[in-house]
């Protein structure tokens, strides 16, 4: 049944042959995975995906920074080791390209998505600007704040899941090819206030935000983030035009 079905966030895919026309009126549920690095947020997106498509639900993929062309652009910027001629990224710099790449994406694709009745699903949104570069790296968090209300108009993600685990367990997991300049040039200090950030937004907004153990298996983590999404999104989720496609 799976049509050029997608091996990861990066391409755009429709898993079912005859995607009908959407029959629902509201607006579709916004659902954001974030979390410290190496939590698996790719894997549980698609399982996620995969969870709600099973359930006729219509669902687009896409993660942060990225999703769009100049997304995609701006994260090998801002991803790319810095060269050993380079001073160090100013963290300011890094939250005005990640809003950049953030405002592209809500434009283009999140918003448009969203009005049509379809779910999105997206890895990493404004939170991890709020972990990285204000709990980690120290910039002020009315400032990130302020930067992300004009980067979203406001758009809030209706739950947020959070995949948590320790930052050691995190960075060992990453395979060198897929190290990013903050798993590379950033210190265990840096990340575990990173971790501490999440869990604090989390502490915050307990209504928008679940917490998952990403230390389990796959599998079990996908039960997880597929039980907390059943709970908290089941009446705001209408089943329709059963499509899960993702973007770059
Ligand atoms: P990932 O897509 O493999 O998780 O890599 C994205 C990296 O970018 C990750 O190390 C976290 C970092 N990041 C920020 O520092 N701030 C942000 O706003 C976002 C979206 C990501």
């Amino acid at each position: 049944m799976a049509q050029g079905r997608r091996t990861s966030l990066g391409r755009s895919t429709t898993l079912a042959p005859m995607p009908r026309p959407a029959t629902t009126a509201g607006p579709g549920a916004f659902i954001t995975i974030d979390g410290p690095d190496g939590g698996g947020k790719t894997t549980q997106a698609e399982r996620l995906g995969e969870h709600l498509f099973a359930r006729g639900v219509r669902v687009l993929l896409t993660r942060e920074p990225g999703g769009t062309w100049l997304g995609e652009r701006l994260r090998d910027v801002l991803l790319a080791r810095t060269s050993t001629a380079a001073a160090p990224t100013d963290p300011l710099t890094d939250a005005l390209l990640f809003n950049a790449a953030r405002r592209q994406l809500v434009e283009e694709v999140v918003r448009p998505a969203l009005d049509a009745g379809t779910t999105v699903i997206c890895a990493r949104f404004a939170d991890s600007t709020l972990a990285y570069q204000g709990h980690g790296a120290g910039v002020p968090l009315e400032r990130l704040h302020a930067l992300a209300q004009v980067a979203t108009d406001g758009l809030t993600p209706d739950l947020t899941i959070l995949l948590d685990l320790p930052v050691e367990t995190g960075l060992a997991r990453k395979a060198p090819g897929d190290v990013t300049r903050f798993e590379a040039e950033f210190d265990l200090g840096f990340h575990r206030r990173v971790r501490e950030g999440f869990l604090a937004i989390a502490r915050a907004d307990r209504d928008r935000v679940a917490v998952i153990d990403a230390t389990a298996g796959i599998d079990e983590v996908a039960a997880a983030v597929a039980s907390v999404t059943d709970d908290r999104l089941s009446p705001g989720i209408e089943p329709e035009s059963a499509r899960v496609r993702s973007t770059r």
